[in-house]
């Protein structure tokens, strides 16, 4: 479909009128005054996660009356080995051809490498790019996103800083000055973009109306989200798990066996939930039980990437670094487990709690090559040390 097109329908109007009488009277900020406004979605990324975003959305903005039919995709623009440029071929085929081919993204998406015209129009901003060029995106985006303009982030990572660690979604509300939720769940891309069932769960700030939103424009039969108020606990449990994910492939690796995994996701999960609560006390218990939680937490262990990636670090006796075997299985999809151990142990080492996460700080230095891959068991004879800081010991 040609930008700008759109699909009118009388359901879509129904929709409209049900949500205006439904919204209620006055809004205290520019997101709340936009929720009953025609909204415009624009996704920033367009890697295997990110296309399989424009699927679903641009699925439900084409049949919902809320909503421009057109979902905009801003590509990091690539010449591929064929000698077109990745954005072309996308909006030639209507199919990512490098990170997510095979799979139709739907006529209303329309790929753009230009990113300030991608968001320009946009009331909704979905971030999805590997964190690491986060920063940089928002630098780029400051001043010129929508004032009315809300975001969400699918991102998995966090930015330290000297001040302390920073969240991605925080991170956009800083720079943009916009609302930004989160959605995070046991998501394999490959997976959800063949329509195998699977759930999510957006992490929304304050408004419940902004969070149905999100919720309404991910949601299809075989992709059930829902919603809890705690940004925070959603967006570490996404961000922690992809650790825990590298000890499990450590495991495989070596051929422990299924004990001894689910031994090191047990411990895993124990220490992404008192790192999140020693960070943040508003984190909720009930967060670790969403698809973000245990679920993604288990499909991330048993499948994803990092996994992988970790399992043939091990296979190789660590010899082989973390950045080649990246590129070589990898081919352009980026790892999120390692640099996220990094990033954690400088909080731990910053705040002198490494003893109270031996899991998260085994993993680091086994990445960085000061420990054999077979130390991930080892540290469990060292129990986490509670008295090292105060309230810890009721978060584990
Ligand atoms: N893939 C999954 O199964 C999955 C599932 C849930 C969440 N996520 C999260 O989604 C986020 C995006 O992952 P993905 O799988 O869509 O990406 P990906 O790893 O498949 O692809 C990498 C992307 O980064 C882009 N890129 C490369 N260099 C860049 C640069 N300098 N600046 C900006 N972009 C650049 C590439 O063009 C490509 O779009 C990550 O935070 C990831 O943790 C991924």
């Amino acid at each position: 479909m040609a930008p700008g097109l759109e699909i009118g329908s009388e359901q879509k109007n129904q929709q409209i009128q049900q949500q205006e009488d439904e919204a209620p009277q006055s809004f205290t900020s520019n997101a709340y005054s936009s929720i009953n406004r025609k909204e415009t979605v624009a996704i920033i990324g367009s890697g295997n996660w990110g296309s399989v975003a424009a699927k679903l959305i641009a699925s439900n903005t084409i049949k919902l009356n809320g909503f421009h039919d057109e979902v905009r995709m801003w590509v990091f623009e690539e010449i591929l080995p064929c000698g077109n440029k990745l954005t072309h071929l996308i909006n030639q085929k209507n199919e990512n051809v490098k990170y997510l081919p095979n799979i139709k993204l739907g006529p209303n998406v329309v790929a753009d490498p230009d990113l300030e015209n991608a968001v320009k129009d946009a009331t909704m901003l979905v971030f999805v790019t590997p964190h690491q060029f986060m920063e940089g995106i928002c630098k780029r985006l400051n001043g010129k996103v929508r004032s009315d303009a809300k975001a969400i982030s699918l991102i998995k990572g966090m930015e330290v800083k000297m001040e302390g660690p920073c969240m991605i979604s925080n991170l956009i509300t800083e720079q943009l000055g916009i609302d930004c939720s989160v959605l995070m769940g046991a998501n394999i891309a490959n997976e959800v973009a063949v329509e195998k069932f699977s759930e999510a769960t957006v992490g929304y700030r304050e408004d419940k109306r902004i969070a149905d939103k999100w919720v309404q424009i991910f949601t299809t039969p075989y992709f059930l989200v829902s919603s809890v108020r705690d940004v925070e606990g959603v967006e570490l449990c996404g961000t922690l798990k992809n650790v825990v994910a590298i000890a499990a492939g450590l495991v495989d690796g070596l051929d422990m066996g299924n004990n001894t995994k689910a031994a090191i996701m047990r411990i895993g999960l124990r220490e992404m939930r008192a790192f999140s609560k020693l960070l943040f006390p508003t984190v909720h218990d009930n967060t670790f039980f969403e698809s973000c939680g245990v679920a993604d937490l288990i499909t991330t262990c048993l499948g994803g990437r990092n996994r992988r990636v970790a399992e043939a670090f091990a296979k190789n006796k660590g010899k082989r670094s973390f950045d080649e075997l990246e590129a070589e299985l990898l081919q352009g999809q980026k790892l999120q487990g390692v640099l996220t151990a990094r990033e954690v142990y400088e909080v731990l080492s910053h705040r002198g709690w490494q003893e109270l996460f031996p899991l998260f700080t085994t993993v680091h230095e086994i990445c960085i090559g000061h420990l054999q891959p077979s130390a991930i068991v080892e540290y469990s004879e060292h129990t986490p040390k509670f008295s090292l800081v105060e309230g810890s010991a009721q978060y584990y």
